[in-house]
């Protein structure tokens, strides 16, 4: 049976994920977003929500040791670099990054966050996290947005003019979400990235400057 134009698409970047070193497409979502906001400018300590297999993880270690040395001025910066990624499914070691497994909606995960961080505020949120879908577009896009509430939540970690990026899924409660998230920063903006499949639902929303 002749491939669609989305399978080819898939395909294509399954390949490209795979000649530049990435576990995952996804890479690439992550990196339209750089590309158009540049979320990355002078973030060392950074939280990777749902990071398996851990692509994001990896774009997220490049831009920090990047920063290590193009930043190294009279503003903020600093000489090293925190980045944490938890999932409940295992992921393989990544060198440098603090790995959990666990379910980053318990309480445990908050002592986990501060323990690592040391108590200090972070540069960066990322969440690429979705509920398993069952298929049911409505049920699956409500779970998605609860989620998504439940991670706002912890953007109380994120230092003033932090930046954060996180998934959902347009549908009901979507412009409640957004409501919420503009009380929280001073710019959202929300982007499709060129990277994800065009039938699907999800959407990236974009918190520029925690207030
Ligand atoms: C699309 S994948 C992430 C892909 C990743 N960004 C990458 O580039 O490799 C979404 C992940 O979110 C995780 N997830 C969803 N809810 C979670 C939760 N409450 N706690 C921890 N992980 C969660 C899932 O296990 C899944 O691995």
């Amino acid at each position: 049976m002749p491939k669609d134009a989305e399978e080819h698409r898939k395909d294509a970047a399954y390949k490209q994920a795979k000649r530049e070193g990435y576990r995952a497409r996804s890479a690439f979502k992550l990196q339209d977003i750089q590309n158009r906001y540049n979320i990355f400018k002078r973030a060392y300590y950074i939280l990777d929500l749902g990071s398996a297999p851990g692509s994001w993880l990896q774009i997220a270690k490049k831009y920090a040791e990047l920063n290590l040395t193009r930043y190294f001025d009279k503003y903020y910066h600093r000489d090293h670099y925190k980045i944490m990624g938890v999932d409940t499914k295992k992921l393989s070691p990544l060198e440098g990054i603090k790995i959990i497994k666990m379910d980053f909606t318990t309480p445990e995960f908050l002592i986990e966050v501060s323990k690592y961080f040391e108590e200090e505020k972070l540069d960066l949120i990322l969440s690429d996290a979705s509920i398993n879908k069952s298929g049911n577009k409505f049920s699956d896009q409500a779970r998605q947005t609860k989620l998504c509430f439940n991670i706002l939540e912890l953007t109380k970690f994120l230092k003033f003019k932090g930046n954060f990026v996180i998934k959902i899924f347009q549908g009901v409660d979507f412009e409640n979400f957004y409501t919420k998230m503009k009380r929280s920063f001073m710019v959202v903006k929300s982007l499709k990235p060129k990277s994800s499949n065009k039938k699907s639902n999800e959407i990236y929303l974009i918190g520029l400057k925690k207030k």
